[in-house]
């Protein structure tokens, strides 16, 4: 991992060390911020616009008032100081809600604080990763749809991943599969794909929105449905979708084995190769 080479920090670009903010940000003292992150494809933001209306959806959830259409110039800025124009990269936005003496109710005329970096990244044509992951209880807050800085449940559960060298954590909740500590989660049962309800409980993903128009215009039927931790023995495929992972087979979930020898399910694959056309058209 390599920071990047500029920080857009409120309106200025400047060097990493220079990039300064007072330790009264909310963001740093409540982690009371959004953040969204999007890839640059072939010279393009991949779902940008759905990406911008997530991020101006969280900042109204948690009332910071800013407009992210304003990044725009912002973001070529950066890119262009970044020598990333026209390259596939990453871009990393982050909005808190600004800097105040420390106590939880804020004030109504605090100015949030806008962050953003761009750092290159090529995204391999299809991920081809195998995925192993455990499952763990989904001890998160009930807003997971609020794609907020503050991400510590996240951290721990995906920590526990690495600590048994698997890609990723699946959680539960109430014995139903919700998503993953940074991916959604889809499971595949005679040809029908299982995902949870976009409510709450979730992050609702650009990528597993993508896999919705995927599997319209495929004709594969998807049904919001949560899968239960109990299910995995009637479970042909599994895989987890995010906007740097793509679509990832799960090969193993704990010590359940989904497929060997690189023997993808086949609904997985239809989704992986029209996914990659997706990305060729955009
Ligand atoms: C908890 C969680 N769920 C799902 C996702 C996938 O979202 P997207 O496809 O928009 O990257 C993410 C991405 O960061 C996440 O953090």
């Amino acid at each position: 991992m390599k920071y990047p080479d500029k920080v857009y920090l409120n309106g200025e670009i400047v060097n990493p060390e220079d990039a300064k903010i007072s330790v009264f940000d909310r963001g740093f003292i409540f982690g009371d911020g959004i953040y969204e992150v999007m890839v640059q494809i072939d010279g393009k933001f991949f779902y940008e616009e759905a990406h911008l209306n997530r991020l101006q959806e969280g900042l109204s959830k948690i009332n910071i008032t800013f407009n992210a259409n304003e990044l725009s110039p912002a973001i070529e800025q950066l890119l262009s100081a970044t020598e990333l124009t026209g390259k596939d990269c990453l871009l990393y936005i982050q909005i808190t809600r600004g800097v105040a003496p420390r106590q939880h109710s804020y004030p109504d005329d605090i100015k949030p604080t806008v962050m953003m970096y761009a750092v290159p990244k090529i995204l391999p044509d299809i991920n081809k990763v195998n995925a192993k992951v455990i499952s763990r209880n989904d001890f998160r807050w009930s807003r997971c749809d609020i794609k907020m800085t503050s991400l510590l449940g996240n951290v721990m559960l995906n920590e526990e991943a690495m600590q048994h060298e698997c890609f990723e954590t699946i959680l539960y909740r109430d014995g139903c599969i919700t998503e993953a500590s940074h991916c959604n989660v889809f499971f595949v049962k005679d040809g029908i794909v299982f995902t949870h309800p976009a409510n709450e409980l979730i992050l609702d993903g650009i990528t597993r929105q993508i896999i919705f128009e995927l599997c319209e215009s495929l004709q594969i039927e998807i049904r919001e449905t949560p899968i239960s931790i109990n299910d995995f023995d009637g479970i042909d495929e599994a895989f987890l979708t995010g906007t740097s992972t793509q679509i990832a087979a799960i090969q193993k979930i704990n010590n359940h084995i989904l497929y060997t020898d690189d023997k993808i399910g086949v609904v997985t694959q239809t989704l992986q190769e029209a996914f990659l056309k997706l990305k060729k058209e955009n």
